[in-house]
């Protein structure tokens, strides 16, 4: 079987470590399942991250819909990078991490009158608008407020990103953003309105994208409409090139950020416009792993199963788009290895973290680890057949802290009220 390692974890005397940490002894002190993520993992990728675009004008808005502790979210913050929010409650988490708003920006496709009057009336740095009927109610919240909200409008440049279908988002077909061809005609009636100020253009393709080419492509045409709309005086200060940026879970081979930021900066310096990018992903992914045990070993017919106690509310990815993260043996042996479906405790045959994975022989009582799972794994996590969130455990050489306790039996009811029949 393939070993999942990096600089961050790795294996030492046989244990998977991260950091300085042996996961094996980290379970002695926190019950499975929870997750782990590398402190120095998260710095060093955003600093290679950041120093890629040394060479232009560009601000990074980590997207905290990847991993939104706030823990992580100040760790960016602190770092130097603004904070993307997809909803109020990704605001509020901003707030707590001490982000001030003017390093805040404010995506998503259906933003309430609420979320709108809440950016406004913290001057947030900018609003990313999805249709013209959200112009005119940002227009009229701005008015109410007696302010003028400084927007950037996303375009669907129609592109195909090559990524699953559910998270590819740039294509004519897919909800987000506006129209290509109405582009001009939108930004010139949003330009229009008295409490808007037109400032930027964005985009956000996909996720989990690997190749360079579909950006040069869409940013091509993001850089022609702010050319065309100089010419109707409307002066865009930024271009918002989104996130996606892909990462390895299995035989990827993502583009460096290096090749990627030499690939786009010459279509991008073509502008006087600064950068402004959202990644999510690729700076939180590969810091994580969720930690499990194996509860039970069973054959059904020929049929191997290992039950673990991590299940599709704790990490959906594998579920929702049979999505493929390693999953590997805390401790190396020499065992040998069988095929098994790796399988959660949820009424559901939907719930698998993997299937049909060559593994080393565990026994039961063993550890695993499902690698790269930093980014949309606590936060698409849920409840579900009321089983309590696991904890997240934040490594820094060799100590490591919670920097969010297990839910509590109590917390899962604690918005439930007994009526009387
Ligand atoms: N900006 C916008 C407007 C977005 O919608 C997203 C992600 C990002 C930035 C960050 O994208 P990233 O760099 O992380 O690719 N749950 C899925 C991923 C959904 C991504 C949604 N939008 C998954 O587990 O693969």
């Amino acid at each position: 079987m393939d070993f999942f390692e990096s600089n961050y974890f790795t294996y030492k005397d046989s244990t998977l470590y991260c950091e300085d940490i042996s996961l094996t002894e980290m379970s002695h002190q926190i019950e499975t399942p929870f997750y782990v993520y590398s402190k120095k993992y998260l710095y060093d990728n955003y600093l290679k991250f950041e120093k890629a675009f040394e060479g232009i004008k560009h601000k990074i808005f980590y997207a905290c819909k990847a991993n939104y502790n706030i823990n992580i979210i100040k760790l960016f913050n602190d770092l130097g990078a603004g904070i993307d929010v997809n909803s109020a409650g990704e605001f509020h988490r901003a707030l707590k991490a001490s982000v001030k708003p003017k390093n805040m920006i404010f995506s998503g496709v259906g933003k309430t009158r609420e979320e709108i009057k809440l950016a406004l009336d913290n001057n947030i740095h900018m609003l990313k608008a999805e249709s013209l009927s959200e112009i005119e109610l940002i227009n009229e919240v701005g008015k109410s407020l007696g302010k003028t909200a400084p927007i950037a409008i996303r375009v669907n440049p129609n592109v195909d990103p090559a990524t699953h279908p559910y998270i590819s988002t740039g294509l004519a077909e897919n909800k987000f953003g506006i129209d290509e061809k109405a582009a001009v005609e939108i930004f010139r009636k949003a330009d229009s309105f008295a409490n808007i100020s037109v400032v930027g253009i964005d985009m956000h393709i996909g996720s989990q994208i690997t190749k360079v080419e579909p950006y040069v492509e869409a940013i091509t045409k993001l850089v022609q409409l702010k050319n065309k709309l100089k010419s109707y005086d409307i002066n865009i200060t930024h271009i918002d090139i989104g996130g996606g940026m892909g990462i390895k879970y299995f035989d990827e081979k993502p583009f460096l950020i290096d090749d990627f930021a030499k690939a786009i900066i010459p279509v991008l310096s073509k502008t006087d416009c600064e950068i402004f990018m959202e990644p999510g992903r690729i700076l939180t992914a590969n810091a994580g792993a969720l930690v499990t045990k194996v509860l039970y070993k069973k054959t059904n017919l020929d049929k191997n199963f290992l039950v673990v106690d991590a299940a599709m509310n704790d990490n959906l990815r594998p579920s929702l788009y049979k999505a493929y993260h390693h999953i590997q043996p805390v401790k190396k042996t020499d065992k040998g290895e069988f095929k098994a479906d790796i399988v959660g405790p949820i009424c559901e045959s939907g719930d698998f973290l993997g299937k049909q994975r060559v593994i080393q022989e565990v026994e039961e009582g063993d550890l695993l680890s499902l690698m790269s799972a930093g980014a949309y794994g606590i936060v698409m996590s849920s409840n579900y057949n009321a089983r309590r969130r696991p904890p997240e455990i934040l490594v820094d050489g060799n100590n490591f802290h919670i920097i969010r306790e297990r839910e509590t039996f109590d917390q899962l009811i604690q918005n439930e009220k007994i009526i009387q029949f």
